[in-house]
């Protein structure tokens, strides 16, 4: 949308240099930190056309924009030309089409393409514990804003379902006569499966005719057998409806829930074409791919297909699954939101894709992530409160509901003092919008390969770097439209001041921000360029404070419904970017 505003100066700068105005476009940059510029041309590329030193042609070009009358101030600041912009003329050029058509944040970066996103991607019989909070938002996120831009997205749920863990609770599960009621009436049936699991186990550690019946139950199982089948879909459905359940919380959904186990039988065609292609070895009775020897130093170790008892491993089932992808979506990108724990195996894999010649291999991404760091107030006798890895909490793993269920009481409480007007049933709906909303943004402010800090002080801010702080402007400007109720449509050459082009210059340059963050997968990048227009409008509107001129709803009904115009524009911006982060926008707290 910036576009509007640099056409003019840029159409001046390629007549000056004989070259087309769209070759300098995709040159434009944020300015360096610390000049008080909106838009920088870095002039390194047009100068070795010109055949000058950029610092040269930046001052030449610095003259030629001051005296073209365009409403821009031109500076050359070495290599780099400083362009700032009237309020009058960055109002003209923004403010008129945000009035016609305030549709927010899309983009056609990404149409006519394809992609898939595989993430959450929990093991099942187990908890989502809160480190699952990464996978799970970075990737809703991923997917939202991939849409936005134009791609067509498949959001896949690649669900662990399967390994001896079944084989065990089966067995337990039998020996103790268990029943679906029992089941199902436990408040929580995942953790009724945990604890079954955890009996199974001592249990078979103390007598080893258990052992070798987890061990019969797990290749029963493999082998299709009736009963076994039938225990493992009832286990796996548990499991499902309890993570649907922190998926309902968080408004996350799934395309596709195919999981490890439906591609046991799909592994076998792609060994049998490895081997058939010579790029197997046996060592030690397992199947391997010696990437060291086939790709050289950047591999310092095989990767592992199929164990000496003939278990094929998880590199294998990801080759397959991709295969299988390809065959249903003709990806033109598919995304692996998964810890950097696990880099090496996307390596691996990877790899052995461009050895197959496979046609997706230049296509597949591994979005890593760091992990989650939960503050610890009571970390027992004689230790300091601290940072917790491994996400216990006063020694105590915690699990992803019970965070987002502690975020929305604390929320519920601090909105109950802020805005005691609120009826009840609203404010449970904004409790919980602000509550998770303060635990995601928390994930997806800073770039993902940072470990995130989460304490539930810091996160439930309503000032500083947070969900809350985000929602709480554009509630602000909800409540503005409100009081002005149905305004005359204004006249947006009258947005002159400079804190309303800071806020018009921070909506423009959204479309430019949801496309790099796409090109990234860096949903943090959407949400710094969030916290600017927040920021900007924070600004705008305490301005009316002091200044009673400022004010959006002022005596003046012409420079108010111009006010309204921004008002509208950065409501629905802010609002849009808060749903592809993945949070809710009340408009009231
Ligand atoms: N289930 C795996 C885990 O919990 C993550 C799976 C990630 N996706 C994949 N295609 N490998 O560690």
């Amino acid at each position: 949308m910036l576009d509007q505003l640099t056409a003019p100066v840029l159409g001046a700068i390629a007549a000056h240099l004989g070259t087309d105005p769209a070759a300098l476009r995709p040159l434009l940059a944020p300015p360096a930190k610390g000049f008080a510029a909106d838009i920088a041309l870095p002039c390194f590329q047009p100068a070795k056309g010109a055949g000058k030193p950029p610092p040269a042609l930046a001052a030449e070009l610095a003259g030629v924009v001051n005296a073209a009358g365009l409403g821009a101030t031109a500076t050359a600041a070495g290599p780099f030309l400083n362009l700032s912009f009237a309020p009058a003329a960055t109002a003209a050029a923004l403010a008129t089409p945000l009035a016609a058509a305030p549709a927010a944040l899309r983009s056609g970066a990404g149409a006519g393409r394809r992609a898939c996103i595989d993430f959450s991607s929990p093991n099942i019989a187990k908890h989502l514990a809160f480190h699952h909070i990464r996978s799970t938002m970075l990737g809703n996120s991923l997917a939202r804003m991939y849409t936005a831009a134009g791609w067509s997205v498949t959001r896949i749920n690649f669900l662990g379902d399967w390994g001896t863990a079944f084989g065990r609770l089966i067995s337990g599960w039998t020996r103790e006569g268990l029943t679906l009621d029992q089941l199902q009436a436990a408040p929580d049936q995942v953790t009724f499966l945990n604890e079954l699991y955890v009996r199974a186990s001592q249990a078979a550690k103390a007598d080893p005719a258990l052992e070798e019946d987890a061990r019969r139950w797990s290749k029963k199982l493999e082998d299709g057998d009736a009963e076994a089948r039938h225990l493992w879909q009832v286990f796996k459905d548990a499991s499902l409806s309890e993570f649907k359940r922190v998926y309902g919380l968080l408004g996350v959904d799934f395309d596709s829930w195919k999981g490890e186990a439906y591609y046991e039988d799909k592994m076998g065609p792609v060994l049998a074409e490895l081997e058939a292609k010579g790029l197997t070895s046996i060592d030690q009775g397992a199947t391997i791919v010696d990437l060291p020897k086939l790709c050289g130093k950047a591999f310092k170790i095989p990767a592992l297909l199929k164990r000496a008892d003939g278990g094929t491993l998880y590199a294998t089932r990801d080759l397959a699954a991709s295969d299988d992808r390809f065959a249903d979506f003709a990806f033109d990108r598919s995304l692996y939101v998964v810890d950097l724990g696990q880099s090496l195996h996307f390596q691996q894999w990877f790899a052995i894709a461009k050895l197959l010649g496979r046609p997706w291999a230049e296509r597949v991404r591994h979005v890593g992530f760091g992990i989650v760091l939960m503050w610890n107030d009571e970390p027992g006798e004689g230790l300091e409160p601290g940072w917790a890895k491994g996400r216990t909490r006063n020694g105590k793993i915690m699990l992803l509901r019970e965070v987002l269920e502690e975020a929305i009481e604390r929320a519920d409480a601090i909105i109950r003092e802020k805005n005691p007007e609120l009826p009840d049933a609203e404010r449970a709906k904004v409790a919980r919008a602000v509550g998770v909303g303060a635990v995601v943004f928390n994930d997806l402010k800073n770039g993902r390969t940072n470990d995130v800090k989460f304490k539930f002080e810091d996160a439930l801010r309503f000032d500083g770097e947070t969900g809350p702080y985000l929602q709480y402007a554009h509630a602000r400007l909800c409540s503005i439209e409100r009081k002005a109720g149905a305004a005359a449509v204004g006249d947006p050459a009258l947005l002159a001041r400079e804190d309303e082009k800071q806020v018009l210059l921070a909506i423009a340059r959204l479309t430019a921000v949801l496309d790099r963050a796409v090109e990234a997968d860096e949903p943090s990048i959407l949400a710094q360029g969030l916290l600017t227009l927040a920021g900007a409008v924070s600004v705008w509107l305490s301005a009316g404070n002091k200044d009673h001129g400022a004010r959006v709803l002022g005596d003046d009904a012409a420079l108010t419904a111009a006010r309204l115009i921004l008002v509208r524009a950065a409501r629905i911006h802010l609002a849009e970017g808060l749903r592809l982060l993945g949070l809710d926008a009340p408009e009231r707290m």
